[in-house]
């Protein structure tokens, strides 16, 4: 039982933000233990304290999940909250995703009103999402169910986020659905999903009609992922705990799948409250086998014989991440696939690495007020002969109909127009 209580109250020193959850750890009486069992590399002792520590692995892994849950985090290093001295971190909005499976936007307007805030509207600009203090709140310039709180607003006891109305998402993390935004009744992909933000937010733009296939690797963070759902009210998921990389993409269950997002593994170094400063730049031995895998599970989605759009995420600030692992598969697929230019208005794009470049978006927090982001949307390349459509899309995700990297237009009829001048539009 003391055990028991030692994490509990190591959890509870967290949720009231007395500490990073390492330094909690240590301070506790079996810190080490409890801190080489959930975050380290297993337990390293022997004896009687080992065997007690054991016996409660399944309870203290099972708490740790649900504080995951609470916090909707994706690993554990998000837990951690900056302490005095420790972090020089930025600070940035607190964002609220209003969860439409739900609720709606002004239903939750109207809430926090009653609760004292003062809504101020839609931002023009995004400099004024800085300025906001006390209790003001905004609405998002870009995202349209995006609500804007000031820094450190903390809305985790909330009966809202409670009951899964509100997801506490940053910004950045809301522009791979945002972008991809597959129409109601679509097949989506989700590679890399858990814990599942993204793929509650794309349940939410699909209305719970179409079916969302959901890959993780990792069981605990698929049984994370599976409560988050479930809070969300997503319904249309189906998840499973697979490799991507072994995920068929002739197996017919997949033959109608037309959009996936891939939000793979990554540095992380674009979080602004995740680590220490002396470990936020990855080695650049973790930086190639990283960039190795990314490459490799785009590759791996461009092979779906139906898709047609394609966003691909990551949390990581690296160039050989972002940029370099998007030219590197478009040069590979040929002219299949193209970028998309989206949302024209962000005013943070790609690194000028390659022509084009331009269309991907970055984040960070001195330039967009988010974490460290990247972005970039893939189009399949229609064929010349095709009655050429233009993008079913809102005008704010595309930057209106027929606009393309080139400048020259987006959309089949642009896209075959100018391979007639030059044959590759990506190159
Ligand atoms: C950045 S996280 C995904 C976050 C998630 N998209 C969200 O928004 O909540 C990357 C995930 O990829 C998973 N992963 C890593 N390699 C994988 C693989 N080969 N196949 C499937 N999932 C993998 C990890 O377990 C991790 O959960």
């Amino acid at each position: 039982m003391a055990l028991y209580t030692v994490a509990a109250s190591v959890l509870a020193g967290l949720q009231r933000r007395d500490g990073a959850l390492k330094t909690l750890v240590y301070k506790s009486r079996f810190q080490v233990l409890v801190y080489d069992l959930l975050f380290g590399k297993g337990l390293k002792c022997g004896g009687r304290w080992k065997v007690l520590v054991l016996k409660h692995q399944a309870r203290l892994q099972a708490e740790l999940a649900r504080l995951k849950v609470r916090r909707k985090v994706s690993c554990n290093e998000d837990l951690l909250v900056p302490t005095e001295g420790v972090s020089q971190a930025p600070q940035v909005p607190r964002y609220v995703r209003v969860n439409t499976l739900k609720t709606c936007k002004d239903d939750v307007v109207d809430y926090f009103k009653r609760q004292g805030y003062s809504y101020l509207g839609r931002a023009a600009r995004m400099e004024e999402l800085s300025s906001l203090s006390g209790k003001q709140f905004l609405l998002d310039p870009h995202l349209p169910e995006l609500l804007v709180f000031p820094p450190q607003t903390d809305f985790h006891e909330n009966r809202l986020y409670i009951a899964g109305h509100i997801i506490l998402q940053d910004k950045a993390s809301c522009l791979p659905a945002f972008l991809l935004s597959p129409p109601s009744g679509s097949h989506v992909i989700d590679a890399c999903a858990a814990p599942g933000n993204k793929t509650s937010h794309m349940a939410a733009i699909l209305k719970n009609k179409g079916q969302i296939f959901a890959f993780d690797l990792d069981p605990n963070r698929l049984a994370t992922m599976s409560t988050m759902l479930v809070r969300a009210g997503a319904s249309c998921c189906e998840l499973a705990n697979q490799d991507f990389l072994t995920v068929d993409p002739s197996d017919p269950k997949y033959s109608n799948v037309t959009y996936l997002l891939l939000d793979p593994s990554c540095s992380g170094s674009g979080m602004v409250n995740r680590l220490p400063a002396e470990e936020s730049a990855p080695s650049s031995e973790r930086l190639r086998a990283l960039a190795r895998f990314q490459r490799k599970a785009l590759s791996h989605a461009l092979r779906f014989p139906a898709l047609q759009r394609l966003a691909y995420s990551t949390c990581s600030v690296q160039q050989e991440e972002n940029e370099d692992v998007v030219w590197d598969v478009l040069q590979e697929h040929g002219t299949a696939f193209r970028l998309v230019n989206v949302l024209p208005s962000w005013p943070h794009r790609g690194l000028a690495t390659f022509p084009g470049a331009e269309c991907c978006l970055r984040a960070c927090p001195a330039a967009t007020l988010t974490n460290g982001f990247f972005v970039a949307v893939l189009e399949r390349q229609q064929e010349c002969n095709s009655q050429g459509s233009s993008s079913s899309l809102p005008a704010e995700v595309d930057g209106g109909a027929e606009r393309s990297q080139d400048g020259e237009g987006r959309g089949p009829r642009a896209a075959c127009k100018k391979r007639r001048k030059k044959s590759r539009c990506v190159k």
